[in-house]
């Protein structure tokens, strides 16, 4: 196990959008969180890489409670994270949003600028390097924002709806990258509501509604439970 968190609530005044949430991910895993629109996905991103504090519980990596550790502490432990709402430095080329991420491990500049380079072919966006980062396109950004994360160098990465917005090649294409991205070792918790890209990729997937666990399984179990249907998937995403 390289990540739990236990019992994590967190209130917004009197809104409870996190109300004791507890899960472990292994090693290697590809750990899916789904849920309705408001249902707390992004905010449970946002407690993990410490954006905002919990209100109670509390979080582990690596057996080390991180619950009230900085964010840049966190991400130089080893979790790193992409954003719902894509906000690369649209002033600067695409290598140099990727050198800037780089730096939260990179010694030197030239150190930055190679891990970036590296990073880009990896993602294959080193075509696109020399361009302003505002002229990409919606899934070039997406793009973008997984590479910016990966040069942090992460061993667990958060990925909040990175193929919402694509067209279907840009998100097979996305499978396909988060895919390589695990089988580099780096753990993975992906919240994502194209069931295509969940379904597939995810190892085990937990639900949650109204900031509460409903459901914790194997993609199969959590699309076959009753109270996962009924919040979230309809009828149609049902199958045996
Ligand atoms: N910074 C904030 N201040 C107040 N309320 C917030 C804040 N962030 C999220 N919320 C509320 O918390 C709930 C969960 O939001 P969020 O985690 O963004 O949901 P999801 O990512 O599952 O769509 C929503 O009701 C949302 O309005
Ligand atoms: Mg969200």
């Amino acid at each position: 196990m390289i990540f739990e968190v236990k019992n994590i609530v967190k209130y917004f005044g009197g809104l409870a959008a996190v109300n004791n949430v507890s899960f472990k991910v292994n090693e290697g895993e590809i750990f899916g969180l789904i849920g309705p629109n408001g249902s707390g996905k992004t905010t449970i991103f946002n407690l993990i890489s410490h954006f905002h504090s919990v209100t109670s519980g509390n979080i582990y990596f690596n057996d080390m409670d991180i619950t009230t550790l900085k964010t840049h502490k966190i991400n130089h432990l080893g979790i790193g994270r992409t954003f719902q709402i894509v906000k690369p430095l649209g002033r600067l080329t695409v290598l140099d949003n990727v050198i800037a991420a780089a730096f939260s491990k990179a010694q030197n500049k030239s150190d930055a600028r190679k891990i970036a380079l590296e990073t880009l072919e990896f993602c294959r966006l080193d075509h696109r390097k020399d361009i302003l980062a505002k002229s990409l396109s919606i899934g070039e950004r997406k793009r973008l924002e997984i590479t910016r994360s990966l040069a942090t160098k992460p061993t667990l990465l958060l990925l909040d709806e990175t193929a919402a917005g694509l067209n279907p090649t840009e998100v097979d294409e996305a499978i396909d990258l988060i895919k390589k991205i695990n089988d580099k070792g780096i753990t993975i918790i992906i919240v994502e509501h194209i069931m295509k890209v969940i379904m597939t990729i995810s190892h085990r997937i937990h639900a949650i509604n109204f900031g509460q666990t409903i459901a914790e399984g194997t993609p199969q179990e959590v699309a076959n439970n009753p109270a996962v249907i009924e919040a979230y998937l309809g009828e149609q995403y049902a199958h045996s």
